[in-house]
């Protein structure tokens, strides 16, 4: 059984397990309180449901052993405290409760009887308790919490179950569990209090990320200006309605007026300096148009704004980054971007401000940088997938976004490139038919020995991009994304769609050579857990069993060669994405991977990644998960240079997720 299932089963297991012996604890005591004859029957009862409870708490030790061989991060919680909780006073009740219950006639006193019952009943609940409160690395404050919540009912109800019991005993225990657990939180630590830290982790000591800027145009008429070609855009984030071909339509906020905003395709080497202009709307007004250099934008007033390049690995100050790199842009205001266009490959660009919200409703757009080298491929194109409400849409180059079927006439031999970005917080799966094509390129790099893939299916993270190369057959090709034709490339006849086998991406190409030692190891735990998010304990997505803003931040040194061990113990899928870096793939599941470059890679339930991220790109970085749900659900994080701090913070309105 895969590890996903087992963290699945386990999850109904602990449910039935706390329902199963709180049903013997009460149909026993039911049976001890009545008459003989009657009582009798009741107490056999009772012992059935007490044998059949012993079979699923056995089951869920047998779950749990399974587990175990996927990872201690996956049991550390249950062997250490929730089973011990329940299976010890499962044995007892075996060994006490179960015989007496069986002789029909009860010889021992009803506490005997019940007690070892309700103890493990209440372990069994405190198991419960464990999965929702506990993640890993198992913390004392909440496995103290849990402790005292179980000793105090216990000691309660022996009590409670004595001769002498009066209700004024009653209360007494009832405070004295209330104080145990008070107690217990105060000494593990209680919940932990949090916010981001000066500099947010590096200490506060060293340069600012302000000063990690891009490179200025060089002076007009200078030896590199002659050689220097600048390319200049201007996104200016607006309101706009997009209008589906099915005749659905969702007011969006675009860039330029248009979703997704302008493919911005440019040459390796070039300098790209990019004007973010607001204009998105004021509270209870619109704001006039400015000159770039307004200020006159107000911080938290309206929807704020700022470009993020995913996957492009630019300079800190570029990154985008509301609270972390700058300020969010307000509307009115205006902030400049500029980077070198070092690499070549397919990106895409999303504002990071309430990024949860923004990006679904349109602020993202799609970067192209093409190689310096001329291209093997005459056709290029560029796909976006975007969901706008329920409707997956495509849009081919920056055209309108449609949600029916896309047509495009190619040249039969052509040789074709489509670039394909995944600008949803969902993973897709897309198939290619009608053509045997390669995945030459994953997140912007090229894949080395790319080999052919017919009528096989690709997952593609939230944020991913693959680019497939192919050339145009005398028949039509099409790309489905999920069950949904999308593209169809000479027409009118359609191919199958595909259906084979999904590509396992962390094994395709040929192997490059990896590093065997890392200077730093970091484990993130990726969990849904009880956590502080937003000031409040609360359900989160957390990584290490915390919430944003209180994970803490793993802080690395320029040069380090740093393993990253991803853990995902939870139900969802997590698209992970460290800015500022991409990171080589190691194994997935202790299976070696080809060593593939991705910045947006999807950890399954029950998976286990090791990726090698290289530090060499000084700044104070982002990393999250990619559905930005779960982001602003708590998984997100930082990773930071050691010497290098921001001035920026949370407050103002700044808010990344
Ligand atoms: Cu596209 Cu912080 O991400
Ligand atoms: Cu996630």
């Amino acid at each position: 059984m895969t590890t996903a299932r087992l963290i699945a089963l386990d999850q109904i297991l602990f449910v039935l397990v706390a329902a199963a012996w709180a049903a013997t604890a009460g149909i026993a005591l039911t049976g001890l309180r009545q008459p003989a004859a009657a009582g009798r029957r009741t107490r056999l009862i009772a012992a059935a449901s007490c044998a059949a409870a012993i079979v699923v708490t056995a089951l869920r030790v047998a779950v749990t052993a399974g587990l175990a061989g996927a990872g201690w991060w996956f049991v550390a919680e249950k062997v250490t405290l929730a089973l011990p909780l329940v299976v010890v006073p499962a044995l007892v009740s075996a060994a006490v409760s179960l015989p007496r219950l069986l002789q029909g006639t009860a010889t021992g006193s009803t506490r005997i009887v019940a007690f070892p019952l309700l103890v493990t009943a209440y372990g069994a609940v405190a198991g419960i308790a464990c999965a929702v409160v506990i993640s890993y690395p198992v913390t004392t404050g909440g496995a103290a919490a849990v402790l005292a919540l179980f000793a105090s009912a216990s000691a309660v109800t022996w009590r409670l179950l004595g001769p002498a019991r009066s209700p004024r005993h009653g209360w007494q225990a009832a405070g004295t569990c209330v104080l145990a657990l008070a107690l217990a939180l105060t000494i593990g630590g209680g919940w932990p209090s949090g916010h981001l830290h000066p500099g947010h982790d590096a200490g506060g000591r060293g340069v600012s990320v302000d000063l990690l800027r891009g490179p200025a145009p060089a002076a007009a008429g200078g030896p590199a200006g002659a050689r220097e070609r600048v390319r200049r855009f201007t996104l200016t984030a607006q309101p706009a309605t997009v209008r589906l071909p099915s005749g659905g339509g969702a007011e969006a906020w675009s860039f330029n007026g248009q979703v997704p905003g302008p493919v911005l395709r440019v040459r390796q080497g070039d300098l790209v300096e990019v004007v973010l202009r607001n204009r998105l709307p004021v509270q209870g007004g619109t704001v006039q148009g400015g000159t770039g250099q307004a200020s006159n934008g107000q911080a938290g007033s309206g929807q704020g704004v700022t470009i993020h390049w995913h996957g492009y690995d630019v300079p800190a100050a570029e990154d985008g980054v509301p609270g972390v790199t700058q300020d969010a842009v307000w509307p009115g205001q205006s902030h400049v971007y500029r980077f070198r266009a070092e690499d070549a490959g397919t990106y895409w660009y999303h504002s990071h401000q309430n990024s949860s919200v923004a990006v679904p409703r349109g602020l993202f757009g799609l970067l192209v940088v093409d190689p310096a080298a001329p291209a093997p491929e005459s056709e290029d194109h560029v796909l976006a997938l975007h969901t706008f409400g329920s409707r997956p849409t495509l849009s081919v180059d920056g055209a309108a976004p449609s949600d029916l079927l896309t047509r495009l006439t190619l040249a039969p031999g052509a040789r074709t490139r489509l670039r394909v970005v995944n600008t949803d917080t969902r993973p897709v799966v897309l198939g290619l038919s009608g053509v045997p094509y390669r995945i030459a390129a994953v997140d912007g790099g090229d894949v080395p020995g790319a080999t052919d893939l017919d009528g096989a299916r690709l997952h593609l993270a939230a944020g991913g991009r693959y680019d497939l190369t192919f050339t145009v057959p005398s028949g039509p090709v099409l790309l489905t994304t999920g069950d949904r034709p999308a593209l169809l490339v000479n027409g009118p006849a359609t191919p199958p769609p595909a259906a084979g086998p999904i590509v396992d991406i962390t094994r395709y190409g040929s192997a490059a050579a990896l590093p065997a030692r890392f200077d730093r190891e970091t484990t993130w735990v990726l969990d849904k857990t009880l956590a502080v998010s937003g000031g409040l304990p609360r359900l989160a997505q957390t990584v290490n069993g915390k919430a944003w803003p209180n994970i803490p931040t793993p802080v690395v040194r320029q040069g380090q060669t740093v393993r990253i061990r991803v853990v995902n113990r939870g139900t969802d899928t997590h698209p992970m994405h460290p800015h500022g870096h991409h990171v080589r793939i190691l194994s997935r599941n202790g299976v070696p991977a080809t060593g593939l470059a991705m910045d947006t890679f999807d950890v399954a339930p029950g998976e286990v990644w090791e990726v090698v991220l290289v530090a060499d790109n000084p700044g104070v970085w982002m990393s999250h998960c990619h559905d930005l749900a779960h982001a602003a659900q708590g998984m997100e994080f930082h990773l930071a240079y050691e010497g290098v701090t921001t001035p920026y913070d949370m407050t103002g309105g700044n808010h990344p997720a």
